[in-house]
C-alpha cells in the first residue's frame, strides 16, 4: 500500500479515545501489524465482538494509511447528480467503490416503483412480533442489494413520537423505546445480513417538523438560526431516545443519520456532546455519522461538522458541499486534523468491508427488485398488525367481524377506492394537509422521501370483490366511493318520492356496510389536528344512523379523533389498518373475511378526548432558536396517561382477536445470563451503590407466563411485559414500562409458555451525577397481560 508523509504525524489531541471497556471482546490486531505506526484513528476494535468486524476495521485503517491526501478529501465529498441515489459518494474503485457510496430513502421501501412498497414502519410496530420484524428488514435489504445501493436510510427510530402531531411517527415504530429497541435491534440486523448497511435516524430530538429547519412547514427556505432547539436532559436521553439507537449499535448499525433540529443549542449534526461523547465514546459507535447539507437541511458549517461528529455529506444543492473543496483548506492549516478526517473514512470503510459491499451489484433504480418473498412478506407483516379495536357480535353471530356469509356487502367511502392521483407516490411530495384538501382515495403509505411508490396497488374494492368471489355463495359487492353521503338521487320516478340518495339505498339492501376512512401525514409538515379526512367521522355517523351493522376501517398514520363514532350501538367493528403497504388492501380483506384473524396491537395509545394527549410541541411563534423543553422527561405516550390516570379510550399494547385467550402462572427466577452485543458493545457504565459493576446487558431475571387460546378459532396473542420500578428509584419513572412481549401462535385450546428476558439495563435508570446506568435496591414488579392495562397476574423481585 501506498504510504505517505502524513503517515507519520501523531495522534490528534483530539480526545477521542474509547474509554476501558469491561466486557471481554476479541482484541484488534491492528496495532501490531502496522510495523510499530498506530491505527490513526480515534475509533478502536475495543467493543468488537465479531472477528468479521474487527478484520474489517484492520483493513480499513490500513487501506486508509494508504490514501493520499487527495483521495481523503476527495472521498469525503458527494457527486452533485448522485445517479437516483438519495446521496453518491465519490469513487475508491481499487477497492470496488466503482461509482461512489449510494444511500437511498426508504422506510417503506425503495423511492423507485420497481421495488416493494412495504408496510410503514408505525404498523411494523403494531406486529409486536420479532419474527416479522425481522424478516421485513431482510426482504427490505435483499432489494436494496439487488438495486446496488450500499446504505438504505430506512431504519427510523427517530422521532420517537414525542408529540401525537409529529409529521414523521409513521415512519417510525412506536413512541415506546422497548419496542423500538427490538426493533432497531431486529432490523439492522436483518438489513446487514443483506449485506447493506442498517442505517438508523434521525439522531436525535426530530420531534417535531414545524421549524425543523426554520421554516413553519416544508422544507425550504432553510434558515438556520430558526430552528427549533429540542432542549432534552440526559436522563431522558438515555432512557428514552437514544435507548433504540444504543440497540441499534450493538447490533452493529454501521451508520446514523443526525437530526435536523437543534438539540441543547447546538445543531444536532455539529454538536460535539451529543456525537463525539455520547455517541461515539459512552455509546461506543463505530460507524459513520451522516448528514446532508442545505438540500437535505442538516449541515451548516465546515468545521463544526467536520470536528463535532459528522462524518459524511449525504448530498447538498451545488452550493452547500461542506466537505471536499470546502474542508481542503482547513485540513491544510491544521484547524482539522488529519486524524479527524482518516479517523471518519476509517468509519466509512468499516462497514464497506464487513459487509463484503465490493460484491454489490451496480446501482441502477431501473432494475426491477422486487419479489414473491418481498410480496409475501408484506403481506404477513400487514396482516399481523391490523388491530381489531372494536368487535360487537349480534347474538345471532351476524353482526361484527368476521363478515358472516353476507349476500350483499357495501363498501362506503373514497378511501374504498384507488387513489384519483394513482398510485401514492412522492414524485410531487404531493400531499400538503390543508394545501391539498382534495385527498381522496386508498392510503398505502405516508408521503415525503420516507414513503415509496408501489409496482401496483390494490384497494380494497379490488381486494374485497375478489375475495368475495371466494364464499360459497358468492358475495355481491357493491361500493359508494364518495365521501359526502348525499352524492346523487335516485329519480323521484322511481321512488316516488325525490330524496332517496344513492346511499341509502344501498344501505337498505346491504348486510354490512362497511366504511372506509383515512386520515395522512407526511414529512416536513406536522398534523394540524387528529381528525378523519374529508369529514370521515361524518360518514360514518351517517352510514351508522342507516344500518345496525356499521363496519369502519381506519387507515392512518397514528391516532385519530374516534370520538364521534367509537360508541355508536351499530358501529359493531373498528378496524386499524395503520399504512399497509401495496398488500394492505389484500390483508383487510382477508381479515375481514376471517381467513386471517387480526393480532396486531396498538403501538401508541388512542385517547378518548383529543385534549388528553398532552401538548410536547413548540408551536409558539417564529423566532431565533425557538426551544422545545422535553420537560415531561420519559413521560410520552402511555406512560403519560398512567402517571396523570387519564383513562384512554385504547390504550398501548391493546388489540382484540377473533379468539380468546387467557395469561396465567405468571413466574419470575433470577437468571445470570450472557447476552455479548452480537457486533458492538457499548460503553455505557453500570452502578450499584455507586460502585461500577458490569453486564449492563446481561439477564439477570427470567419471567415466564403461559398463553391460552380459549376460543374455538386459531390466533395469536401478545403477551406484554411491563415493569413498575421500585419507590425508591431516584428517577421519576413512568407506572409502567414496557420490557418484554412474546407473540405465541395458538391453535384453539392450545398453550404455550413464553418466556422474558429481563436484562440489568431494563431494571436501571440513568444517573447524571454518575454518568451512567443504576440500579436501587427496592422492589420490582413485573406485571404480564394482553395490553398496557390488562394485566393478567404481577410477580415482583427484590434487589
Ligand atoms: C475525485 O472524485 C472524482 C469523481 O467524483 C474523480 O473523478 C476524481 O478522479 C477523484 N479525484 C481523486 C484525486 O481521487
Ligand atoms: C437569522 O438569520 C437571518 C438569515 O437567515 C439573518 O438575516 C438574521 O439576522 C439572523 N438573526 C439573528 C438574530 O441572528
Ligand atoms: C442539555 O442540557 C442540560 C442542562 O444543561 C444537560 O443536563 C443535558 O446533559 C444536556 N443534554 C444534552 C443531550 O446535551
Ligand atoms: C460552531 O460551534 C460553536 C460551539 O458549539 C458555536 O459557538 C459556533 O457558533 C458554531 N459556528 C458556526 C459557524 O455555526
Ligand atoms: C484555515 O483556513 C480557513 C479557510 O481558508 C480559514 O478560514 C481559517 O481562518 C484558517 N485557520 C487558521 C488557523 O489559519
Ligand atoms: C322518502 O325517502 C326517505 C329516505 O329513504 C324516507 O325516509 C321517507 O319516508 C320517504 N317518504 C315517502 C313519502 O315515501
Ligand atoms: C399550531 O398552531 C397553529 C396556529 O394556531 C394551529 O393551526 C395548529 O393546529 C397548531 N398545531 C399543533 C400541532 O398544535
Ligand atoms: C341503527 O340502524 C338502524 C337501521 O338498521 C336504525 O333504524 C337505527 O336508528 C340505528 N341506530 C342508531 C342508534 O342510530
Ligand atoms: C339489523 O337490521 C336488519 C335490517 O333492517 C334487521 O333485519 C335486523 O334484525 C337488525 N339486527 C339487529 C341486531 O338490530
Ligand atoms: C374534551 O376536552 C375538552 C377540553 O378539556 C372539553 O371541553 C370537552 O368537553 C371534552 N369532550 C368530551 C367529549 O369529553
Ligand atoms: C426547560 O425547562 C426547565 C424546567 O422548567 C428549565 O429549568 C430550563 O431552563 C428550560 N430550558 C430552556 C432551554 O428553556
Amino acid at each position: 500500500m501506498l504510504a505517505n508523509g502524513l503517515v507519520l504525524l501523531a495522534l490528534s489531541t483530539l480526545s477521542y479515545a474509547a474509554p476501558a471497556n469491561h466486557l471481554t471482546t476479541r482484541k484488534s490486531s491492528s496495532s501490531a501489524s502496522h510495523g510499530g505506526a498506530k491505527a490513526r484513528s480515534a475509533l478502536t476494535a475495543d467493543g468488537f465482538t465479531s472477528q468479521k468486524w474487527i478484520d474489517a476495521f484492520d483493513k480499513a485503517v490500513s487501506y486508509v494509511e494508504g490514501m493520499t491526501l487527495e483521495q481523503k478529501i476527495n472521498f469525503t465529498d458527494f457527486q452533485s447528480v448522485p445517479n437516483g441515489c438519495s446521496g453518491l459518494g465519490n469513487p475508491l474503485p481499487d477497492i470496488g467503490i466503482s461509482q461512489g457510496i449510494c444511500t437511498a430513502d426508504g422506510p417503506t421501501g425503495i423511492n423507485s416503483r420497481y421495488s416493494t412498497q412495504f408496510p410503514a414502519e408505525v404498523t411494523v410496530g403494531a406486529t409486536f412480533d420479532h419474527d416479522l420484524i425481522y424478516a421485513r428488514a431482510v426482504a427490505m435489504g435483499k432489494e436494496y442489494h439487488t438495486l446496488g445501493a450500499h446504505v438504505p436510510l430506512s431504519i427510523c427510530i427517530g422521532p420517537m413520537g414525542r408529540s401525537v402531531y409529529g409529521g414523521r411517527n409513521w415512519e417510525t415504530f412506536s413512541p415506546d423505546p422497548y419496542l423500538t429497541g427490538e426493533a432497531a435491534r431486529l432490523s439492522v440486523q436483518g438489513f446487514q445480513e443483506q449485506g447493506v448497511v442498517g442505517l438508523v435516524k434521525h439522531f436525535v430530538g426530530n420531534e417535531q417538523e414545524y421549524l425543523r429547519v426554520g421554516t413553519p412547514r416544508g422544507y425550504f427556505p432553510n434558515l438556520p438560526n430558526q430552528t427549533v432547539d429540542s432542549f432534552i436532559d440526559e436522563a431522558s436521553l438515555h432512557e428514552l431516545y437514544s435507548w433504540p439507537f444504543a440497540e441499534a449499535i450493538r447490533a452493529g448499525s454501521g451508520s446514523f443519520m443526525c437530526a435536523y433540529n437543534q438539540v441543547n443549542g447546538s445543531f444536532a449534526c455539529e454538536n460535539d456532546h451529543l456525537l463525539n461523547t455520547v455517541l461515539k465514546k459512552t455509546l461506543n459507535f463505530h460507524g459513520w455519522v451522516i448528514t446532508g447539507a442545505s438540500h437535505w437541511g442538516a449541515g451548516h458549517d465546515t468545521v463544526n461538522s467536520s470536528l463535532h461528529g459528522t462524518d459524511f455529506i449525504g448530498w447538498a444543492r451545488e452550493d452547500g458541499h461542506l466537505f471536499g473543496d470546502a474542508l481542503a483548506p482547513f485540513v491544510e492549516n491544521g484547524t482539522v486534523p488529519i486524524e479527524v478526517v482518516d479517523d471518519k473514512i476509517i468509519r466509512i470503510l468499516t462497514p464497506y468491508f464487513a459487509l463484503d459491499q465490493a460484491s454489490l451489484p451496480k446501482t441502477d433504480f431501473t432494475r426491477y427488485v422486487g419479489s414473491d418473498y418481498s410480496t409475501e412478506t408484506a403481506r404477513k407483516v400487514t396482516e399481523g398488525a391490523l388491530t381489531l379495536l372494536k368487535n360487537v357480535r349480534s347474538k345471532d353471530n351476524k353482526h361484527g367481524l368476521p363478515l358472516h356469509k353476507p349476500r350483499d356487502l357495501l363498501l362506503v367511502g373514497s378511501s374504498a377506492a384507488p387513489a384519483q392521483s394513482g398510485i401514492l407516490h412522492n414524485l410531487g411530495f404531493d400531499y400538503a394537509g390543508a394545501v391539498n384538501p382534495d385527498f381522496s382515495g386508498y392510503s398505502s403509505d405516508g408521503y415525503g422521501s420516507g414513503g415509496s411508490p408501489a409496482p401496483y396497488n390494490l384497494d380494497p374494492t379490488a381486494a374485497i370483490t375478489a375475495r368475495g368471489r371466494k364464499e360459497e355463495t358468492p358475495v355481491v359487492v357493491d361500493y359508494y366511493t364518495y365521501d359526502n353521503p348525499t352524492e346523487g338521487q335516485t329519480p323521484a320516478v322511481f321512488t316516488g318520492n325525490g330524496t332517496n340518495y344513492f346511499l341509502d339505498t344501498k344501505l337498505a339492501y346491504s348486510n354490512a356496510a362497511v366504511v372506509f376512512v383515512t386520515a395522512m401525514a407526511r414529512e416536513g409538515f406536522d398534523r394540524t389536528d387528529l381528525e378523519l379526512l374529508n369529514g370521515g367521522s361524518d360518514l360514518i355517523e351517517y352510514v351508522a344512523d342507516r344500518h345496525n351493522d356499521t363496519i369502519v376501517v381506519i387507515t392512518a398514520p397514528g391516532p385519530v379523533d374516534m370520538s364521534r363514532f367509537v360508541d355508536h350501538k351499530n358501529v359493531t367493528a373498528i378496524l386499524y389498518a395503520y399504512f399497509g403497504g401495496q398488500e394492505g388492501a389484500t390483508a383487510i380483506a382477508s381479515t375481514l373475511f376471517g381467513d386471517v384473524n387480526p393480532s396486531g396491537k396498538l403501538p401508541f395509545t388512542i385517547a378518548r378526548n383529543v385534549s388528553d394527549y398532552p401538548d410536547n410541541y413548540y408551536n409558539g411563534s417564529i423566532t431565533v432558536n425557538p426551544v422545545a423543553n422535553f420537560t415531561e422527561g420519559v413521560f410520552i405516550d402511555y406512560k403519560h396517561f398512567d402517571a396523570q390516570e387519564i383513562e384512554p379510550l385504547f390504550e398501548f399494547g391493546f388489540g382484540k382477536s377473533y379468539s380468546s385467550f387467557e395469561v396465567y402462572d405468571v413466574a419470575v427466577k433470577a437468571k445470570s445470563k450472557k447476552m455479548p452485543a452480537s457486533v458492538r458493545e457499548t460503553n455505557e457504565k453500570l452502578f450499584v451503590d455507586d460502585k461500577e459493576v458490569s453486564g449492563l446487558y446481561d439477564v439477570a431475571y427470567e419471567v415466564t407466563a403461559q398463553v391460552k387460546n380459549t376460543g374455538s378459532v386459531a390466533g395469536a396473542e401478545v403477551a406484554q411485559l411491563y415493569l413498575t420500578f421500585p419507590s425508591t428509584t431516584p428517577n421519576a419513572m413512568p407506572p409502567r414500562s414496557l420490557r418484554g412481549f412474546s407473540k405465541p401462535h395458538l391453535a384453539p385450546g392450545a398453550c404455550e409458555q413464553v418466556t422474558f428476558h429481563v436484562r440489568k439495563k431494563d431494571l436501571a435508570v440513568w444517573d447524571v451525577t454518575l454518568g451512567g446506568w443504576t440500579l436501587s435496591h427496592g422492589e420490582y414488579k413485573m406485571a404480564v397481560g394482553t395490553s398496557s392495562r390488562k394485566i393478567a397476574e404481577t410477580v415482583s423481585v427484590k434487589l
